[in-house]
């Protein structure tokens, strides 16, 4: 794999000019947890608060991205991969456009997630956990997914019949079913603001 005949091309506009006409610093914030754990509704009340802060970001949305960029992926073990491995490198090239980027997937494996830590800069790789019993997420049930599984209808379904490898230290932990989506946001953000990202 890789090409021996390409040469990676240096911008002259660097990540630290990119970032100085931001005025923040770019990270990634990588959202974890099951389905219908609240990932995309925190992520995005995550977002409009830093919009409001006059923050450059950008939400990527697993449901959104398995429409467009990953279309040809379904849900095996290495679809996920090729799936999380996609996500990572396009989470890369916000971050060095200075961005701070929201992840929303469910991303269950500890060593994809890991492999995307390894691409960024040292701080840049934000881990959240959407931490919420799969019994809370059933009972939530969003998109009827959870009742179509348990009725063979899907296959390969996380916390069912695929496993989700929960985050040994992630650098957020959000326990959904004790606190609310704004509580949840609020964290976020203070940890932002707390490590001097915003
Ligand atoms: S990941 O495991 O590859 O990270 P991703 O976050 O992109 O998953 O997509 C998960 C979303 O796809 C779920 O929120 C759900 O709406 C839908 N989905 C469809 N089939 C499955 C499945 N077998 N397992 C989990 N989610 C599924």
């Amino acid at each position: 794999m890789g090409n021996q005949n390409i040469v990676w091309h240096q911008a002259s506009v660097t990540r630290e000019q990119r970032q100085q006409l931001k005025g923040h610093k770019p990270a990634v914030l990588w959202f974890t947890g099951l389905s219908g754990s609240g990932k995309s509704t925190i992520a995005n009340a995550v977002e409009l608060k830093l919009n409001q802060l006059s923050v450059h970001s950008y939400l990527l949305d697993g449901d959104n991205v398995r429409h467009g960029l990953n279309r040809d992926l379904g849900f095996s073990d290495e679809d996920r991969i090729e799936n999380i491995r996609r996500i990572g490198e396009v989470a890369r090239l916000f971050v060095d456009s200075g961005s701070l980027v929201l992840t929303a997937f469910i991303s269950p494996f500890i060593a994809d997630r890991k492999q995307v830590r390894t691409l960024l800069p040292e701080g840049e790789f934000i881990e959240v956990f959407v931490d919420t019993p799969i019994e809370t997420c059933e009972l939530r049930d969003p998109k009827g997914l959870y009742k179509k599984a348990r009725k063979g209808e899907i296959e390969h379904f996380t916390g069912l019949t695929s496993d989700y490898e929960a985050p040994q230290s992630a650098e957020i932990h959000l326990k959904t079913d004790q606190q609310s989506i704004e509580d949840s946001a609020e964290q976020v953000v203070q940890y932002l603001r707390d490590n001097g990202y915003v």
